[in-house]
């Protein structure tokens, strides 16, 4: 490699998951139900009636996970912790789900890895989801009784944390779409939960602070880019909507203190008042992070239409444009737009790109899976990255997604976003060749080529 495709040195490399998606375990060591296994148990919900009840064994496997981490040269892992391993009941603190955690940091720490941690990913336990889940205020208070536990236990080990991992697909998808679980299909519920993740989030900064730690913590949302279909004023109306309730929704409220008034204008007739909004709640969800975690896949274009009832758009994927196993638009300069406008629009803050990453239809040929098309994709998205921070752009960090195959929530185990692949029925891990090229970049702080 020249130095022409090289990193800052101070770059963060890692690698990502989540406690659903790879732990199993589902009923060890006290563990209660998440909202995730009665969702994925429930028949017709998830692809093949899987389910993250054995998932990758993660939770016995993690020694065997973290020295094939090591051996690939990965120095940082974005992992989340079950909350239901802690809290499984109602007031009722476990502390074998707490010495879990603390064997895997330790794990890491035995091979030099350096933890991110999520306290978020989407798996709420079901016991809270029976009080109504992120549609009730009090949902706030346990979290944060959570939070507490976890920064008083694990604050001096971890240096960086994520309060929320999305919170826009654990409200409008949970709560208004319902393909993801709790199942709901009530939009006021989506934009009510969606506010109680955001108050959550900045609840937690605030008390992450009192604990005078050194370290960092911020959210982390999903974003795109998007484009008009057409120039028809219709669409691009559409396409506003779009962006207003995935981006603006968001980074507005963060970093502006209001929800954007076309929005709130749009929801009004749709949703009724926005009474659950309490004096003092703005500021809260303003409550600066020390970064904004990014997770980015593709860009989406949008026009008018019916596929969405409640925003009355719909998206387009173009003729002959290059698409993931997910059917996502390949789309790498995006992602450096996306970055831009962040910067603009928003804040010049630190940002980690908490995840990126495709979904290929793997095969494995002779023991080898060569996932050039992975490869091309990450590739691509590194440069785009490259060329935020050669801009003088604040990015300081790339976690991809993911690092072994994984259950990918309503696409159950249908879906490989993994470098490593893994054989659900033996658990045998097989780095595939974008491992190897990934530890090729970490190692030379930079792309090839
Ligand atoms: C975002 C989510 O955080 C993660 O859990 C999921 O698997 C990936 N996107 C891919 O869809």
């Amino acid at each position: 490699m020249g130095d022409s495709k090289k990193f800052p040195d101070s770059f963060v490399w890692g690698v990502a998951a989540s406690s659903y998606q790879i732990e199993g375990a589902a009923d060890r060591d006290g563990r209660t139900p998440s909202i995730w296994d009665t969702f994925s148990e429930t028949p017709g919900k998830v692809y093949g009636g899987h389910t993250g009840a054995l998932a990758c064994e993660h939770y016995v496997r993690y020694p065997e996970d973290v020295r094939l981490m090591a051996q690939l040269g990965v120095k940082h892992y974005r992992f989340s912790v079950s909350w239901s391993r802690i809290f499984p009941e109602k007031g009722v603190l476990n502390e074998r789900g707490l010495a879990f955690y603390r064997s895997l940091l330790e794990e890491m720490e035995k091979h030099g890895i350096t933890p991110l941690l999520t306290l978020y990913h989407w798996d709420l336990p079901q016991w809270i989801q029976d009080e109504g889940g992120w549609v009730n205020r009090n949902t706030i208070d346990y979290y944060l009784d959570y939070a507490r536990v976890m920064f008083a236990t694990f604050g001096a080990d971890v240096p960086i944390w994520n309060t929320i991992n999305e919170p826009w697909c654990a409200a409008i998808l949970g709560y208004g779409v319902g393909v993801h679980a709790p199942g709901h299909t009530n939009w006021r519920e989506a934009i009510v939960a969606a506010h109680h993740l955001l108050l959550a989030s900045g609840l937690a900064i605030r008390e992450y602070r009192k604990f005078g730690l050194t370290g960092r913590i911020g959210i982390t949302l999903n974003l795109d880019h998007n484009d008009s279909a057409t120039e028809d004023e219709r669409d691009e109306a559409a396409r506003r909507r779009h962006d207003g309730h995935l981006n603006r929704w968001f980074l507005d409220p963060l970093y502006k203190e209001d929800y954007p008034e076309d929005m709130k204008a749009w929801y009004h007739p749709r949703i009724g008042e926005f009474d659950f909004i309490v004096p003092g709640d703005m500021e809260i969800i303003g409550e600066p992070g020390d970064f904004l975690g990014v997770n980015y896949y593709t860009r989406t274009v949008i026009r008018e239409g019916n596929d969405h009832p409640v925003l009355l758009t719909e998206q387009v994927v173009q003729e002959g444009c290059e698409v993931t196993d997910m059917g996502w638009e390949v789309h790498p300069e995006s992602l450096f737009k996306l970055l831009c406008r962040i910067r603009d629009d928003y804040a010049d803050i630190p940002i980690y790109i908490t995840e990126n990453g495709a979904a290929q239809d793997d095969h494995m040929v002779d023991g080898k899976i060569e996932d050039a098309d992975r490869i091309r994709y990450l590739q691509a998205h590194l440069e785009q990255a490259l060329r935020f921070i050669r801009i003088g752009g604040n990015l300081q960090g790339y976690y991809l997604w993911s690092f072994l195959d994984n259950f990918e929530w309503a696409y159950g185990y249908g879906k490989r976003f993994g470098i490593i692949h893994v054989d659900f029925g033996t658990q045998i891990r097989t780095p595939k060749q974008s491992a190897y090229w990934y530890r090729n970049v970490m190692l030379a702080g930079g792309l090839p080529g």
